[in-house]
């Protein structure tokens, strides 16, 4: 199977990469290497991809409409694409929200269009928890999600919706996943578990918005990266939640537990809530279970250990890396 993966030096879409790369699928990786984040992370994710078989890396924005087509047209067929790339910060949305939604919207409509002319049969869209701002605990993928509170989930809903027009019209077999705040080695350090880390490690102040009881279903990058692979068999449109399937933990829970593994103690600093991020959230993750036969493997403290273990080997380029 040849897939089409974009946001291929991404936190997720590295690890997609690889666990493709295990089933010994060829891997055609795309990123635009945007500077959102310290690059030096994507390029330390790209490195350990390259030099496996059967990956290929092209640097293309999906917001490029020529590029991207000139990269179809070149690359021959496909058997799916599965869509990471994104701007996928809440915060940062609400300052730059026609970015977002070029990239998010208008990106993944590109994609869907050369997919629809090249005969793509199959599409994987990552989608998102954030969705789901001011419904119900558990979240539970019937539940309507008509408001959501920043552009990033706004621009996300858009790229769901679209999907489900070209496979109505198209026949494209569509797979939503949304996931629940990914955690894991080499992550994202606009995120609340790379940032802790880091700064308890650093010792610098621990920025939390709010309380710091607000909690997260938490959910390891591996598990992400088995689910979304899984995703490639399914048929027809289906969105799934891809989330850690256990009780949600608060930030200073996590706070506690890093500070007790480092043997540190944080100064924390409380900020105003912000208002683009969701209080808790919690995934109900029957269906990606029943459909996927997908469930996740990871405990979050043994992640949260693995998480802190690679901060604690890779301390030559976290050291100067820009948080
Ligand atoms: N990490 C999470 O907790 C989480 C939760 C829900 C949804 N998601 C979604 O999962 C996907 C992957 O997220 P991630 O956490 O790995 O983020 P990431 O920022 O690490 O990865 C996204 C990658 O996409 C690339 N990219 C951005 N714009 C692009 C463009 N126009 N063209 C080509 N490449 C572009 C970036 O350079 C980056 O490498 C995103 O779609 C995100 O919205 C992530």
């Amino acid at each position: 199977m040849r897939i089409l993966l974009t946001g291929a030096a991404g936190f997720i879409g590295s690890y997609v990469a690889r666990a493709l790369l295990e089933k010994g699928y060829e891997v055609i990786g795309l990123d635009n290497l945007n500077a959102y984040y310290d690059v030096r992370l994507k390029f330390y994710r790209l490195n350990t991809l390259l030099t496996q078989k059967g990956f290929h890396f092209f640097p293309i924005d999906i917001s490029d409409w020529v590029s991207l087509a000139a990269l179809f047209k070149r690359i021959g067929p496909l058997d799916a694409v599965i869509n990471l790339a994104a701007r996928a910060g809440v915060r940062a949305s609400l300052e730059e929200p026609l970015l977002y939604h070029h990239t998010n919207a208008t990106g993944s409509l590109h994609l869907l269009e050369l997919m629809r002319h090249y005969q793509v049969p199959r599409y994987v869209l990552a989608s998102t928890s954030s969705l789901y701002a001011g419904t119900p605990l558990p979240f539970t993928e019937e539940q309507p999600v008509n408001t959501p509170i920043s552009p990033y989930a706004a621009s996300k809903k858009a790229a769901e919706v679209m999907a489900y027009t070209y496979h109505k019209h198209y026949g494209i077999h569509v797979s939503v996943l949304r996931y629940f705040t990914v955690y894991g080695p080499a992550g994202r350090p606009d995120m609340s578990i790379f940032r802790f880390i880091e700064w308890v490690y650093r010792g610098q102040a621990v920025e939390i918005y709010g309380d710091g009881r607000q909690s997260r279903d938490f959910t390891f990058v591996e598990d992400v990266a088995q689910a979304t692979v899984a995703a490639l068999r399914l048929e027809g449109y289906a969105i799934l939640n891809i989330g850690g399937g256990r009780a949600p933990t608060s930030l200073l829970e996590v706070v506690e537990f890093i500070e007790r593994f480092l043997n540190k103690k944080a100064k924390l600093h409380f900020l105003p809530p912000q208002g683009a991020d969701l209080v808790h959230t919690q995934a109900d993750i029957s269906r990606a279970q029943t459909l996927l036969g997908w469930h996740p493997q990871v405990d979050f403290y043994d992640g949260l250990a693995r998480t802190l273990n690679w901060h604690l080997s890779n301390r030559a380029l976290l050291d100067n890396l820009t948080l």
